[in-house]
C-alpha cells in the first residue's frame, strides 16, 4: 500500500540578524522577523525601537539590508532559502 502524499508545506531557512528561522515558503520577511523574539526592525534617531507596522509597504518601517542590499522592505520581501536579513536594530 502506498503511502498518500505528504501535504505539508514546504520550509525555508534563514539568517535573521544571524539567528536561523525556519518558516513555510511564501512567508514575508516581516513575519518570520514576528517569530522571533525580537520583533524590531529599527531604531528612530531617539534610539527606540521601532517594527513593522503596516505590512503593506506604506509606513517603511520594516526596512532592511537583505543580502546587502540596504532599505529593502522586509513585509514586501518573501524569504528564501539562505537569505540574510540584518536590521538596523
Ligand atoms: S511594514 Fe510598513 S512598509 Fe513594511
Amino acid at each position: 500500500m502506498r503511502e498518500p502524499a505528504s501535504k505539508a508545506t514546504p520550509l525555508v531557512t534563514l539568517r535573521i540578524n544571524g539567528r536561523a528561522v525556519t518558516v513555510p515558503v511564501g512567508t514575508s520577511v516581516a513575519a518570520a522577523l514576528a517569530m522571533t523574539d525580537r520583533f524590531v526592525s529599527r531604531a528612530d534617531l531617539s534610539g527606540r525601537p521601532r517594527g513593522p507596522l503596516c505590512g503593506m509597504g506604506v509606513c517603511f518601517e520594516c526596512r532592511a539590508t537583505i543580502d546587502g542590499v540596504p532599505e529593502v522592505l522586509m513585509c514586501l520581501t518573501p524569504c528564501r532559502e539562505d537569505q540574510e536579513v540584518v536590521t538596523d536594530a
